[in-house]
């Protein structure tokens, strides 16, 4: 399965989420090119990125118990993603890398996406997708244009704003000034990636030249930080490819979740 680095790695900088779309119908071509990578970026066999093209608006609920405000709230989306994986030990962080790619590729191609965990109905979306009986939607993203924010408010929750919305760089990746090049590009794409809540659990540590991660506290089911690491991990993936590194994903040691080692 290939990784699109130099793509991904430009839609890595400019993609953020967005929840109000125009309602308008996504041209075709653009159906059909996001649908040729749900299709073909399958890394594993148990997860699944559906692409709808014609999403009924009533997926997005819009209430996350416990949650005020507008969090979850998507309107006016045309097009939706349904992210689908078979439950196992591995199947979070998995659905966040293949679905990650499907986000970044609409990104490329000029759509706006949500990541949206919790604020969706699960039945009804499981019905858009003919699951197999073991499968379940972990999440969904709508497609589609995002309506053009008033200058103020894309000022007010993006612009200068978006860097201080994350982590600093010495609270995920401790030491890493006397990191290998390629290792800080891959955390720097790591940190801008999107997480349930932007807890943005990842943590990143250089052991023996490999970089292990792992998620900070213990992780939480129904909407699980692995999910969000394995985001994580495809950004991180892109960014390492992009400096030079040769390197690859492989199980965690020690506890962690996974390891990125370097051939040989
Ligand atoms: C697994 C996951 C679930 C999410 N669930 C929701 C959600 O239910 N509602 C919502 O409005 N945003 C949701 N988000 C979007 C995050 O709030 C967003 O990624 C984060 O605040 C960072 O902002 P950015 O994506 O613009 O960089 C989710 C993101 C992820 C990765």
């Amino acid at each position: 399965v290939e990784v699109p680095v130099g793509r991904w790695a430009d839609a890595i900088s400019v993609r953020r989420s967005r929840r109000a779309f125009d309602g308008v119908s996504v041209a075709g071509d653009l159906l059909d090119a996001l649908d040729e990578v749900c299709r073909s970026f399958r890394p594993f066999p148990e997860v699944r990125t559906v692409l709808l093209s014609d999403a009924p608006a009533d997926i997005f609920t819009g209430l996350v118990a416990g949650l005020v405000g507008s969090y979850g709230r998507v309107t006016g989306a045309p097009s939706a993603l349904l992210f689908i994986g078979v439950p196992g030990p591995k199947t979070p962080e998995r659905i966040g890398y293949t679905g990650e790619g499907a986000v970044l590729e609409a990104t490329a191609l000029g759509a706006g996406t949500c990541w949206v965990g919790g604020a969706f109905d699960r039945r009804r979306a499981a019905g858009l997708a003919d699951l197999a009986e073991d499968e379940r939607v972990f999440a969904v993203s709508p497609v589609g244009t995002p309506l053009a924010p008033p200058a103020a408010t894309e000022r007010l929750l993006f612009g200068a704003g978006k860097e201080k919305r994350r982590r600093p760089l010495d609270i995920i990746a401790p030491g890493r000034e006397d990191w290998p090049r390629w290792a800080i590009a891959g955390v720097e794409a790591a940190r801008v990636a999107p997480s349930a809540l932007n807890r943005q659990p990842w943590r990143f540590s250089l052991v023996g030249g490999d970089v292990l991660l792992k998620h900070a506290g213990p992780d939480t089911p129904g909407s699980s930080k692995r999910l969000d690491c394995g985001i994580a991990m495809l950004h991180f993936e892109i960014a390492a490819h992009a400096a030079g590194s040769e390197g690859a994903w492989g199980p965690g040691v020690d506890g962690t979740l996974a390891r990125w080692a370097e051939p040989g």
